[in-house]
């Protein structure tokens, strides 16, 4: 059963961003599954791994929308993106070196990680991406 699902309130109205939202929920997802069965697993640093990799995917789309419609906020939400990812490498290093992090601090931590980056920052482009020529 999943632990972290795709809900309507992480919509942004874009079908690109929305897409790739949806998969990297499911790499969340794919984490928090993994710590449930076992912290040290090597399950759980795979799936850490594969979601830093298509975080930093993501990102880069994203940015390279921004810099084509020339977005107004393109710097200060770079900025989060570079933020977020540090703080999901912090938390791996954590991991890795077998401190005690619990199921539920992590999905706390995960989960406010996404919504709030999607739901305050993300929403913008978004909106600026439907103004904008295709
Ligand atoms: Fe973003
Ligand atoms: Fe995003």
């Amino acid at each position: 059963m999943p632990l972290f699902i795709w809900t309507d309130a992480l919509a942004t109205g874009n079908s690109f961003m929305d897409d790739e939202h949806h998969l990297l929920v499911e790499r969340v997802d794919a984490v928090l599954e993994a710590i449930a069965k076992g912290r040290a697993s090597a399950a759980l640093s795979s799936a850490l791994n594969d979601l830093m990799d298509y975080t930093q995917e993501h990102f880069g789309h994203e940015e390279a929308q921004m810099l084509r419609i020339n977005f107004a906020d393109l710097e200060a939400h770079r900025e989060d993106h570079a933020s977020l990812l540090k703080q999901v490498d912090a938390l791996k290093q954590e991991l890795d070196a077998g401190h005690d992090i619990s199921a539920m601090d992590l999905y706390n931590f995960l989960v406010r990680w996404v919504k709030n980056h999607i739901v305050n920052v993300d929403s913008q482009l978004a909106a600026a991406l439907k103004e904008a020529p295709p």
